[in-house]
C-alpha cells in the first residue's frame, strides 16, 4: 500500500544552525539532513555555514569540513574522493550524484543534502543498501563457464568481444539511478531496479560467460524486469554517464529474441 503522507514520525524538523566563523567573506549555507536512530527524535534539518574561502570545491569537501571542524556527529560515507567507489552517493540540490564529483558552484543558493530516496537510512545521510546488494547477490555477478579455461589460464577476447562490455563495467554501484526509478520506488522489493539489472547485463553481454541462457531465464519476470517503464530517470542521474535503461532494453530484445 502506497502512503502518500509521511507518518508522523517521519516529518522533518527545522535543526539546529551552525553559525559562520566571524570575518568569514564567503559563506554558503549547507541544509543536512539529520536522523539518529538513538535518540528517538524526528529528523531534523540542520544548517551550516560554510566559508568557501577555507574550502575545498567539492561537496565532499563541505562535508568533510564540517565533520572535522564544526559538528563531527555528521554522519556520511566516503571513501576514495573521486569517483571511484561509489560510495558518498547522496540526493545533492534535488538530485542523486556523487559528493564528490559535484562542485559546490553549480548548486543554487543553500546547498541541500538528504540521503538517496526512498531507502530506509541508518542514520543521517547513511541508507540501508542491504537490499540492493541482496539484489546484486541473486543476479550472480561473476564469471560462468563450464569450458575449461585456455592452458594459458586466460579467457582472450578480440577487442570488438571486449567492446560490448564497455559501459558496463565502469559501474561503481552508487545506486544513484536505482533509487531515482520511480518504479524501484513503488515495487524495489521485487522489482530489482536500474543498477542491478545493468550488472546483470554486464554477465550477459561477456562472451567469455557461458550462462545466458539461465541469466536471461531468471530476469524473464514481471516484477525482476518488467518493472521498467523506460522513464530514462536512471540514465539522467548516473554520475559516471552509463545508460542502465539501455541495458534493460537490451536485456528484454533478447528475451524476445529467443522466443521469436
Ligand atoms: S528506465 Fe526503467 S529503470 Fe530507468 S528509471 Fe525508468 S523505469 Fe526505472
Ligand atoms: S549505473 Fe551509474 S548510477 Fe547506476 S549504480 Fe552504476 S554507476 Fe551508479
Ligand atoms: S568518495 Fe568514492 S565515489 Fe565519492
Amino acid at each position: 500500500m502506497v502512503a502518500f503522507n509521511l507518518p508522523v514520525n517521519s516529518r522533518v524538523g527545522l535543526g539546529q544552525t551552525f553559525k559562520a566563523p566571524a570575518g568569514a567573506k564567503n559563506v554558503r549555507e549547507f541544509k543536512i539532513y539529520r536522523w539518529n536512530p538513538d535518540d528517538g527524535q524526528n529528523p531534523r534539518t540542520d544548517t551550516y555555514q560554510i566559508d568557501l574561502d577555507a574550502c575545498g570545491p567539492m561537496v565532499l569537501d563541505a562535508l568533510i569540513k564540517i565533520k572535522n571542524e564544526v559538528d563531527p556527529t555528521l554522519t556520511f560515507r566516503r571513501s576514495c574522493r573521486e569517483g571511484i567507489c561509489g560510495s558518498c552517493a547522496m540526493n545533492i540540490d534535488g538530485g542523486n550524484t556523487l559528493a564528490c564529483l559535484k562542485p559546490i558552484e553549480e548548486c543554487s543558493g543553500a546547498v541541500k543534502i538528504s540521503p538517496l530516496p526512498h531507502m530506509p537510512v541508518v542514520k543521517d545521510l547513511v541508507p540501508d543498501l542491504s537490499q540492493v546488494y541482496a539484489q546484486y547477490r541473486s543476479v550472480e555477478p561473476w564469471l560462468q563457464a563450464d569450458s575449461p579455461a585456455p592452458p594459458d589460464g586466460e579467457r582472450l577476447q578480440s577487442k570488438e568481444e571486449r567492446a560490448k562490455i564497455d559501459g558496463l563495467w565502469e559501474c561503481i554501484l552508487c545506486f544513484c539511478c536505482s533509487t531515482s526509478c520511480p518504479s524501484y520506488w513503488w515495487n524495489g522489493d521485487r522489482y530489482l531496479g536500474p543498477a542491478v539489472l545493468l550488472q546483470a547485463y554486464r554477465w550477459i553481454a561477456d562472451t567469455r560467460d557461458e550462462a545466458t541462457g539461465a541469466r536471461l531465464d531468471a530476469l524473464e519476470d514481471p516484477f525482476k524486469l518488467y518493472r521498467c517503464h523506460t522513464i530514462m530517470n536512471c540514465t539522467d542521474s548516473c554520475p559516471k554517464g552509463l545508460n542502465p535503461a539501455k541495458a534493460i532494453a537490451e536485456i528484454k530484445k533478447l528475451i524476445v529474441e529467443r522466443v521469436a
